[in-house]
């Protein structure tokens, strides 16, 4: 019984609450949220805590402690010749490979301006060194990204737009399709946003991915070179008349996925399937639009970075899933 009310008085932020039971929203608080329209794609956390930031502000790079009492997010690095930032991966330790490209219309980058450069934090004062690795010419999105768990400077990056799997080796800058699917890209809902796969993961031998525009949560078996080695197998799909799409994600080593979904909220989808949403339009700390989540290394907490909405500007937001 004590152990409890000392778990439940842990979970909960700032000053306690007046009421006993544990409000639904006592593990979320938000760290920070840009003061203009700066979208945030993306996040990655740093082997010391600290995250990045993937946005839409002109191809910038932030930089966020979220150990610190007042969160700021610094401009760390921007890449150059494209405005958007979309995947993020670890390739070594404290090197990142990030994709990239050219704003065009509707989330879709100009034809020909996708790139993959490597962020380099080893370096001693702190700055960030660039480098453009591969120029993608012949597409128009380069989203999620995740590097293969036994060659990680191989990283996989999803075509949402034409139903690819981009496979590039960050140290050579080879380019190659680890496979094509109708699954891969988006279906006819104009509804919905329309890109196909979003946020890509690996795990057990198995690329996970969400599609927004079909709104599915899928997997496949993957050799360890990248290339599908086996059907693709749907594992949640969103009941019909419901306008989330699927974002993209961070799984635990149990294979639990936490999504942001688009607009309003964060979900976890359990390795057999079942769907819980953590935080949504009721919930006090309010989502605006949640375009990724990233977990600690002890996964006892997630980290939901989103777009912004409506001149609002993107927002970090750190959850407690041991509280939830
Ligand atoms: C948006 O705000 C951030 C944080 O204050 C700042 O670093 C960035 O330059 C701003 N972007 C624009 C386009 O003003
Ligand atoms: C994109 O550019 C490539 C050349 O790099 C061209 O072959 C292709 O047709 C273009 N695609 C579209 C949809 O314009």
């Amino acid at each position: 019984m004590l152990g409890s009310i000392v778990l439940t008085i842990g979970c909960l932020f700032g000053l306690a609450s007046a009421t006993p039971r544990p409000n639904p929203d006592s593990y979320a608080r938000e760290l920070y949220q840009f003061p203009n329209e700066t979208f945030i794609e993306n996040v990655a956390v740093l082997s010391d805590g600290r995250l990045l930031l993937n946005t839409f502000d002109d191809g910038q790079i932030f930089i966020l402690d979220p150990s610190s009492p007042e969160p700021e997010p610094h401009a760390l690095v921007k890449i150059p010749g494209i405005n958007q930032l979309t995947g993020i991966a670890q390739v070594k330790h404290n090197v990142f490979a990030v994709s990239g490209g050219v704003a065009g219309a509707d989330y879709i980058f100009v034809n020909g301006s996708a790139l993959i450069a490597t962020v380099d934090l080893n370096h001693v004062g702190g700055s960030a060194v660039v480098e453009i690795v591969a120029k993608i010419p012949n597409t128009m999105m380069l989203n999620g990204m995740v590097a293969l768990p036994h060659a990680p400077h191989i990283v996989l990056s999803a075509d949402s737009i034409n139903g690819r799997i981009f496979r590039t080796n960050t140290m050579t800058g080879d380019v190659d399709i680890a496979f094509r699917h109708d699954l891969i890209g988006p279906g006819p809902d104009p509804q919905i946003v329309p890109l196909g796969a979003n946020g890509l993961e690996i795990y057990n031998g198995y690329l996970y991915f969400t599609n927004s525009n079909l709104q599915f949560f899928a997997r496949v078996s993957i050799s360890l070179q990248g290339y599908a080695s086996g059907e693709i197998e749907e594992i949640y799909r969103l009941p019909p008349g419901q306008f989330n799409a699927f974002d993209d994600f961070s799984m635990t080593h149990q294979g639990t996925a936490y999504i942001g979904s688009q607009r309003d909220s964060l979900v976890m989808i359990t390795p057999d399937g079942h769907l819980k949403t953590l935080l949504g339009p009721e919930s006090q700390v309010k989502l605006l639009s949640p375009t990724s989540v990233a977990l600690t290394k002890d996964e006892k907490t997630a980290y939901v970075v989103t777009g912004g909405l409506n001149g609002l500007g993107g927002q970090v937001v750190q959850v407690r899933l041991g509280c939830v």
